[in-house]
Formats: structure tokens, C-alpha cells, sequence
């Protein structure tokens, strides 16, 4: 039996698959569930003190496309592939009340498996600021064994939170740093995928202190309307607003940013999220240079937690660990980062003719005279 165990930010996990903070992970029974399927860790839906309530209606939904047409539609027909959910949906609506003898009963239940605590409260204020630590302490205090900051939400209506306090590098340092100063376990921040330079805000993240960065949160995006109706396809009498898009939709533009972090960072942990559903998908973040992955549009589409999609995970790297045996690859940590380097500027990348190409420039000098 290959040896899928790895240890990430100092958390010993059975193996490097979490699911992700998000409805498989909204309640204790889920998490049970999830644990008993294989699942080395779960991240709990975001924790918060601030009153939560949802929009009234369908908090997520999930886009297919057609194979022989370019028909996209959230509507559900035989044969459409999934292309990716699409959420309006806030953190967890239950109090941290509510939350802290869940997590110490499930952590008793279950201590060989990693319960990490995703949290957020607000940024504007000392009162705020304070919130987050209260947070980190009683999950800690129930025996977490990390805490995510959701630094990323994208559909939050308060400055102060989610994403906008994930775009704002100070600010993201400034609540690294606050909650670093009260808690004892790793932090991971999860930062938002909606900024220009998502390597900017993983220096905030880091000169705060955090453990890990987490990416990604769902992008920023909207419904399509529906051609006959004019309607968009999830509203409320008839009103939409941005949501966050996921699943294989967000799989290379996940990448892109996770390639970004881990170039910029190589003595760094990551974690990597978006458009996971087989250990394909999960072994470019790992070559990318992440420690572990986590999964949530897929789980949610394979019986509210994903049993099927973790055995093929674990059924993977067992295949994979063992088929690599001859480079004498015995575990994850072998194989971590071996294609970080692989992504490389325009410049350098070979075309027919190296002379003429100057990254772009003209010639070195002045440009050649216009003819005439
Ligand atoms: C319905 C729904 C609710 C979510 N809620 C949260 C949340 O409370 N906190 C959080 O950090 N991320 C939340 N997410 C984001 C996911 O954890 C994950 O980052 C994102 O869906 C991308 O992963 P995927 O492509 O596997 O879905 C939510 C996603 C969905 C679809």
C-alpha cells in the first residue's frame, strides 16, 4: 500500500485531500460523512459572529453545456457536461454558539483527521479585529487543528469583509497578523482570485504571518439570461447579483494564479482549490507546488460530500505513487513542485526563428527608418 500521508504547515493528514469550507461542510453530520468517505480533512463552512441571511431561493446552482452545441444552461437536460456551479450563498447562517460543540465532538470523534475552522468577521475597527481572535480561540480551544481566514468571499455587501478585505493587501496583512497574535495553530489564508496580482496580497498574507495561502475562492461572476425569458437564470423577482463561479470552468484559471503564488514563493505552503474531480486534476496543483487540494462543486454533485470522488482521489495517488516507483517516489512530497518551473515568460519560450524575436521590443537601438 502506497503511503498517501503527508504533513502540511505541521498538520498530519491521512492523505492531502480537504474539502473545501462550502455546503459539504455546513453541518456535523456532513462532516462525520465525509470523514468515514476518506476525506484526510475538511475545512468548516466560514464561521462568523455578524448576523447572516440568505437570499430567499436557490443559493447555488450548476451550468451545463451541450456536446453538440454551444448551448450553456443551468437547466438540467440528458447528456450536458458540467461546466461549473454558480453561488450567491453567504457563510454559514449558524452561530459560533451553534459551531463549538460540534467541532469538539467531531474532533473527539475523529482525531486522526484534520479540522480546520474557516472563520471571518469584519475589518474596520479594533472591535472587529477582535472578533477574528475570539473566532480562532474557540475553535482552537474545541481542538482545531488549523484555521482558514476567509479573506475571499466575493459576494459580501460589507467593505470590510471577504473579498474586499482579500484585495486589500494591508488589510490582509493587518488580520493575518491579528489572529497569528492570538492562536497557537497554523493559519491559512484564502485569498480571492479577483485581483490583478494575486501575488501581492500573498505578501500581505505572509508578512502577517500566515502559514499557508489558500487559492482559490470562486471568481466573480454572473448567471447568463435566458434567451426566451429574459430573464437571468437565477434571480429573485427578477433581480441578480455577482456571485462566485467554480468547478472545471475555473480549473486553468485556478492554475494560473496557484503557478503565480508557488513561483513567487517556493519556500511556501499552498493549498489548491478550484475544478478538482479526479487526481488529474489534483496532481497540477501538487506539481504546481501545493501541499494539499480541496474540493467542493464536485463533492457537492456526488452525494452532498463526494465518497465517490474521494476514493478516486486516493485511488489515484495510490496508482500514481506506485507507478512512479521507479524514480523511487514513495510518497506526495516527492513529486511536489517538479513543474513550478515549467511556466515560464513569452520571451522564453522557442519559436522558428529566435533572432527576430525581441520579447516584443524592436531591435536594440533606434527603430529602423519608414521606408520612403
Ligand atoms: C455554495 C458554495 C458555498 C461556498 N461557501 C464558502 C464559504 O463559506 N467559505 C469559503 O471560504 N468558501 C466558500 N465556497 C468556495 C469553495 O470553498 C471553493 O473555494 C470554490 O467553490 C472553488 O472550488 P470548486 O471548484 O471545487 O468548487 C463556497 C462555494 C460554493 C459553491
Amino acid at each position: 500500500m502506497a503511503d498517501l500521508s503527508t504533513t502540511f504547515t505541521g498538520v498530519r493528514l491521512q492523505n492531502p485531500f480537504l474539502l473545501s469550507s462550502a455546503p459539504p461542510t455546513e453541518s456535523e453530520s456532513n462532516i462525520v460523512r465525509a470523514f468515514e468517505a476518506g476525506w484526510g480533512g475538511v475545512v468548516t463552512k466560514t464561521i462568523g459572529l455578524h448576523p447572516v441571511v440568505n437570499v430567499l431561493g436557490p443559493k447555488t446552482k450548476f451550468l451545463r453545456a451541450d456536446a453538440d452545441s454551444a448551448h450553456l444552461s443551468m437547466k438540467k437536460r440528458p447528456g450536458a457536461a458540467l461546466h461549473s456551479s454558480w453561488n450567491w450563498e453567504l457563510i454559514s447562517d449558524k452561530t459560533l454558539d451553534w459551531w463549538v460543540p460540534r467541532l469538539g465532538r467531531i474532533k473527539k470523534a475523529f482525531p486522526q483527521h484534520a479540522l480546520v475552522a474557516s472563520i471571518m468577521a469584519g475589518s474596520g475597527n479594533d472591535t472587529e479585529l477582535r472578533h477574528w481572535q475570539e473566532l480562532a480561540l474557540a475553535c482552537e480551544k474545541e481542538g482545531c487543528d488549523a484555521l482558514e481566514l476567509n479573506l475571499s468571499c466575493p459576494h459580501m455587501d460589507r467593505p470590510d469583509m471577504g473579498s474586499n478585505v482579500g484585495k486589500d493587501k494591508e488589510l490582509v496583512s493587518i488580520v493575518t497578523k491579528v489572529v497569528k497574535e492570538a492562536a497557537r495553530i497554523p493559519v491559512w489564508a484564502k485569498l480571492t482570485p479577483s485581483t490583478t496580482d494575486i501575488v501581492v496580497e500573498a505578501r500581505g498574507a505572509f508578512l502577517g504571518g500566515a502559514d499557508a495561502v489558500v487559492s482559490s475562492n470562486t471568481f466573480t461572476s454572473l448567471p447568463l439570461i435566458d434567451a426566451d425569458t429574459l430573464d437571468f437564470e437565477v434571480n429573485v423577482e427578477g433581480l441578480v447579483s455577482t456571485g462566485g463561479l467554480g468547478g472545471p470552468a475555473i480549473l486553468p484559471l485556478s492554475l494560473a494564479k496557484m503557478s503565480q503564488l508557488t513561483q513567487a514563493f517556493p519556500d511556501k505552503s499552498f493549498s489548491g482549490i478550484g475544478g478538482i474531480s479526479t487526481f488529474e486534476h489534483a496532481l497540477n496543483y501538487f506539481l504546481l507546488g501545493c501541499g494539499t487540494v480541496q474540493v467542493c462543486t464536485a463533492a457537492m454533485l456526488d452525494h452532498a460530500i463526494g465518497p465517490n470522488i474521494i476514493k478516486g482521489l486516493n485511488d489515484g495517488l495510490a496508482r500514481f505513487i506506485e507507478t512512479h516507483g521507479d524514480k523511487g517516489w514513495t510518497k506526495l512530497d516527492d513529486f511536489i513542485g517538479l513543474r513550478r518551473d515549467r511556466v515560464v515568460a513569452q520571451s522564453k519560450i522557442r519559436r522558428a526563428d529566435e533572432k527576430e524575436y525581441r520579447g516584443g521590443y524592436e531591435r536594440e537601438g533606434y527603430a529602423e527608418p519608414a521606408a520612403g
